[in-house]
């Protein structure tokens, strides 16, 4: 299942991509916002955010009108790794490389065709069996949320 979710500066680009993903057979859920009504990119962030940490869903969409906010946004959960792309090889190498369980995407930077082909390749490609990335998240975890100053 892949969670959906959209400000309204994301909303008709959201709605693009849900038909998209739906002529392709892919199960969906939209989590708002439901219209073009001025809207806090934050909540659907959290709500997109949630439904994958509880595990509803495996992957998810979030757009904004740049993609910035709500990507800064879903990024602060831990265990969220949400990758702003405007083009197809970023969105391939954020799965390859980054495990990337979100795609942010701008609806006033991306055009409808190039936003359907950088949705297909995040959600056709795969994480890399190389450890090398693996470690490279698993070090991202271990950030500390305060400056350690230990070291100093
Ligand atoms: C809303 O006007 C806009 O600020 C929002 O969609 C997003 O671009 C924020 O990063």
């Amino acid at each position: 299942m892949i969670a959906l979710g959209s400000d309204h500066g994301g909303y008709a680009l959201k709605l693009e991509i849900l038909k998209h993903l739906d002529e392709r057979g892919a199960p969906c859920k939209d989590y708002g916002s439901f219209d073009e009504n001025p809207a806090d990119y934050p909540v659907y962030a959290k709500l997109v955010s949630d439904a994958i940490l509880s595990g509803e869903c495996e992957k998810g969409i979030l757009i904004c009108g740049t993609g910035v906010g709500i990507s800064i946004a879903a990024n602060r959960r831990p265990g969220i790794r949400a990758a702003l792309c405007a083009d197809v090889y970023t969105a391939r190498l954020a799965r390859m490389h980054n495990d990337a369980n979100i795609l942010a995407m701008g609806g006033r930077v991306v055009g409808t065709g190039l936003a359907r082909e950088i949705a297909d390749a995040f959600l056709e490609t795969g994480f890399s069996a190389d450890e090398r990335h693996a470690r490279r998240i698993s070090l991202i975890e271990e950030l500390p949320e305060s400056p350690d100053n230990s070291k100093s």
